[in-house]
């Protein structure tokens, strides 16, 4: 135990006990949409859902990577933050196991996120994207196969966000839907319990769920008819707050549904919304349009797509393109998750429960 008086000297020194602590994580393993995916859909020849040209990735890996950003992901710099490599998208691992260029599947995680997919199966489909379904298919059957070691499970932390995509098409004019809007939340929330029951069932402990940031602000929302242009979509937000309740009251169940287990919920909504509501304190210049695409809002093009412009300082920006933030909104998204308060994450910060044992 640290004495009173050693514990006073190391801050005295500038140390803090977490500081000295090392953080139990070895691997990180990811599941989601366009904000985690790092490159899986890149290695899915059939899917249309692509950003593996320039200039994505522009900013940090000077190439574009499949990341729907100009640089890292908030799961790229959490992985930074615990001193882990960067994971791979799971397509190119196997890629790598079946052509023998690797011998084993990689031992810091893997990513399996999708961009376009959804929590509910038929989201974008058509562009032949992973569904979240499947990504936890992809998980298991590593699984089954001995290819991941059951410790590193253990030494683990696995991420969750997705829901983007669902909601988004809701308003599509084309896909007229069946359900109310209250329905069609529930429908996306018993998909998330049902994935929940199994990553713990395959193992995991340390599981964070980050919510959806208000998905109805977005550049591309000019693509919809009947969404306004000069503030948010009100209708859609609605029921990204809806959704991200459920979403935290499930990630509140964790510790009784699920023995030994530990949940956190990030707000990124909450976050996102102070980022627009005082800009300047978080260094953006412009909170609406995005860096990189063209037509009413920068939301009408992809970005890289005929006809796209790119601003010039992307750091400056909340949207990098039509649909995502920038690295910029990634870096201060992650390192308020790694030592915010409960405000932003509860009920720990990613920090803590990278130093939890389970
Ligand atoms: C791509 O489509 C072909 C033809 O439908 C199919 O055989 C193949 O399995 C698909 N590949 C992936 C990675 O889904
Ligand atoms: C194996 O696949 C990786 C990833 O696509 C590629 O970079 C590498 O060149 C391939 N190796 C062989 C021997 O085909
Ligand atoms: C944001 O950037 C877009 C595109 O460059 C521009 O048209 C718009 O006026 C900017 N908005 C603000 C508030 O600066």
């Amino acid at each position: 135990m640290e004495s009173p008086a050693l514990l006073l000297s190391l801050l005295v020194l500038g140390f803090s006990t977490s500081a000295i602590a090392t953080l139990n994580v070895r691997a990180i393993f990811t599941f989601g949409d366009s904000i985690f995916d790092a490159g899986n859909n890149h290695f899915n020849k059939n899917c249309t859902a692509q950003a593996d040209f320039p200039p994505y990735g522009s900013s940090f890996f000077h190439h574009s990577t499949g990341r729907f950003t100009n640089g890292r992901t908030v799961v790229d710099f959490i992985s930074q933050f615990v001193g882990i490599e960067l994971q791979k998208p799971y397509l190119q691992a196997q890629i790598e196991v079946a052509n023998g260029s690797t011998k084993d599947y990689p031992s810091n995680g893997i990513n399996f996120a999708s961009a376009g997919s959804g929590v509910l199966l038929d989201t974008n489909k058509d562009l032949a994207v992973i569904p979240l379904q499947d990504q936890l298919q992809q998980f298991q059957t590593l699984i089954d196969q001995n290819q991941i070691d059951k410790q590193l499970l253990q030494n683990s932390i696995f991420f969750f966000e997705s829901g983007s995509n669902d909601i988004f098409n809701y308003f599509l004019p084309l896909d007229t839907p069946t359900l109310n809007p209250d329905a069609y939340v529930q429908a996306m929330l018993t998909q998330v319990g049902q994935f929940m029951d199994q990553i713990y069932k395959l193992g995991a402990r340390r599981i964070s769920v980050f919510s959806l940031g208000p998905v109805g602000c977005v550049p591309a929302r000019a693509l919809l008819p009947g969404a306004p242009v000069d503030r948010c979509f009100g209708k859609m937000d609605k029921m990204v707050k809806s959704y991200n309740q459920g979403l935290e009251n499930l990630v509140k169940s964790i510790p009784s549904k699920y023995p030994g287990a530990v949940g956190v919920y990030g707000a990124v909504y909450d976050i996102v919304q102070l980022f627009r509501a005082i800009p300047q304190r978080y260094g953006f210049l412009n909170v609406s349009s995005a860096c990189c695409g063209d037509g009413t809002l920068g939301g009408l093009v992809q970005c890289g797509k005929e006809g796209y412009t790119v601003c010039p300082n992307p750091d400056q920006f909340l949207f990098w393109d039509y649909f995502h933030p920038s690295e910029h909104t990634y870096n201060l998204i992650s390192k308020i998750f790694w030592s915010g308060t409960q405000s932003r994450i509860r009920p720990l910060n990613l920090k803590d429960l990278a130093n939890l044992t389970v």
